[in-house]
């Protein structure tokens, strides 16, 4: 299969001014639509910044003490003295401004980006797109098959996660004889294991389109597993694959995730995987979105144990609030016709997570299906199916079909055993000195100390565990009994220093340290106590993209 690279996109740019009559606004911080300005005790504006949450795009409001804003979407907190926020390591830039006549004029660009006209490819004769699972499509342009994140085969998440829609029986041959592979991100549901497996030992020359990180977090475990035909791509730089136009965006809040843009003749689609504010939300106008929607896909706050039930109920929410708000984001930036909310057909089905089943909150298709039909504009909201087959005409009129199959197996309780026996018995060959030896090699640099403590499946602590200390010179790891590693946690300064406390089942703990598996994984198999009370962003970015599987740490 033959990449050319055309170029890149167009920029359109619309410039908004925002005017504000300073004869009404006060001493202190003021807040506009879209800006927050600071007006001094002589009446001149001091600085002006964007109210736009630089984690994923809410709208940061005013609080009554004048001295901070919140965002509700997740809860970042911005302090007006720093011009910081409070929970993250990150400032804001102060916008530019113009003040005459006591007007306070502000500029507002809004982008989007544009496929030339010359780079259009012919009209396909056929164009369908057939839901496979998950965050699985199948788009077929003519006979080109471009396939996107395959998990198919098993479980997901360290056997965390089973199919809510499971696959149907051909789903594996569609994967096997299609033309082009896209992995969106590392995470199992997503690049998983059992089903890329699969496909290696059929076809190890399977043409791989991913996001070109420089951590090479998909590039490296494709590799290892013995695939050879990886195309690392550059983000926003159009490539051509036969009738297909396709381009690869980053996500804009920090993680390693990435989407994919494609178009044949007149038709264009996006796939957002789990990606919030792709490319900062500056992306082309398209006809087809599959994006996320559940807003519950993390063990945040389930799995942290610094909150109350209750608190833990209200941060849930309002994620479940945040994730539609995302989708009405996404559905704004690229103006679909055809919504399809995809990557959330999972469960947590096995009998120790009742817990997190029990109290998860997510967000239906239907919940979906009513914010599209509530937004302006003539838009159709797809409800997937195993089998389920979206024809697109040459007018782009949207015909559905379903494909009548059986499924590829019964999700039952003798299937999913045949996972965790595996993970058990890979368990014999834990040894305490390698876990000490994983950490001691991560060359992780961090002002933070991690408890960690191997547990039974219902998080009863082993005898042992290790204290691994970042921050020193170079990575101390210690092997530590229960006793003092509990004490040691509940002693420590956290005004200088942060701490981890991770309760691991032992099983998966054991396959992630032994095969240098992501953290981002296992996580809901842990139980996280943290002091200060906050994200250790780079710890579980470090874990879960750089030091993973080849030996090297990039
Ligand atoms: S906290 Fe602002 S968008 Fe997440």
């Amino acid at each position: 299969l033959i990449f050319e690279e055309k170029g890149r996109f167009e920029i359109e740019t619309t410039v908004l001014k925002e005017t504000v009559d300073l004869q009404t606004a006060k001493s202190g911080v003021n807040e506009t639509p879209n800006y927050f300005f600071f007006l001094d005790s002589k009446g001149f504006v001091e600085w002006v910044i964007s109210r736009a949450c630089d984690h994923r795009y809410g709208k940061l409001a005013l609080q009554r003490d004048g001295e901070h804003a919140i965002c509700p979407r997740h809860g970042w907190s911005f302090s007006f003295t720093k011009l910081c926020y409070t929970n993250i390591d990150l400032c804001k830039k102060k916008q530019e401004f113009e003040v005459e006549d006591n007007i306070l004029r502000i500029n507002h660009c809004s982008e989007k980006l544009v496929l030339p006209n010359s780079l259009r490819t012919e009209q396909p004769r056929e164009l369908k797109i057939r839901f496979i699972s998950h965050a699985c499509l199948a788009i077929t342009v003519d006979n080109v098959t471009l396939l996107s994140d395959p998990w198919i085969a098993g479980p997901a998440v360290r056997n965390s996660w089973w199919h809510s829609l499971v696959p149907s029986d051909d789903a594996l041959d569609i994967l096997f004889n299609a033309d082009l592979v896209f992995i969106s991100h590392n995470h199992s549901d997503h690049l998983n294991y059992e089903t890329l497996s699969l496909l290696a030992k059929n076809r190890k020359s399977m043409p791989f389109i991913f996001p070109g990180w420089e951590s090479e977090s998909v590039g490296r475990v494709l590799s290892e597993m013995g695939f050879t035909d990886l195309f690392p791509a550059t983000f926003g730089e159009i490539y051509q694959v036969s009738n297909i136009l396709v381009s690869v965006f980053e996500s804009g809040d920090f993680k390693e995730d990435g989407g994919l843009y494609f178009s044949s003749g007149n038709f264009s689609g996006l796939l957002t995987a789990d990606s919030a504010i792709l490319n900062k939300l500056v992306l082309p106008e398209v006809d087809f979105l599959a994006t996320g929607f559940v807003g519950s896909a993390s063990a945040f706050p389930w799995c942290f144990d610094n909150f109350t039930d209750n608190e833990k109920r209200r941060i849930n929410m309002r994620g479940v609030w945040a994730a539609r708000e995302e989708v009405r984001d996404y559905i704004n930036a690229t103006n679909p016709k055809f919504i399809l909310p995809y990557a959330g057909y999972s469960t947590l089905n096995l009998p120790y997570d009742k817990y997190l089943r029990d109290n998860t909150i997510s967000n239906s298709v239907s919940d979906i299906k009513r914010l599209v039909d509530d937004m302006d504009g003539d838009r159709v909201c797809i409800e997937p199916s195993s089998s389920l087959v979206a024809e697109f005409d040459r007018k782009k009129n949207l015909r559905t079909r379903e494909e009548s199959r059986q499924k590829l197996y019964q999700l039952d309780s003798s299937f999913m055993q045949r996972f965790l026996d595996v993970e058990e018995n890979e368990c014999d060959s834990y040894k305490e000195s390698e876990v000490v030896k994983y950490f001691e090699e991560s060359r992780y640099d961090d002002n933070l100390v991690l408890y960690v403590i191997p547990t039974d499946i219902h998080f009863l602590e082993e005898s042992i565990g290790f204290i691994v200390d970042f921050g020193a010179p170079a990575v101390e790891a210690n092997i530590v009994s229960r006793e003092i590693l509990n004490k040691e946690y509940e002693m420590a300064d956290d005004t200088a220093r942060r701490h981890l406390f991770i309760k691991a089942r032992k099983s998966p703990f054991w396959k992630t340290i032994h095969e240098k598996r992501p953290w981002g994984e296992f996580i809901y198999h842990c139980r996280i106590r943290r002091r200060p009370n906050i994200y250790n962003a780079s710890f579980w970015e470090h874990f879960s993209n750089s030091y993973i599987m080849a030996n090297d740490v990039l």
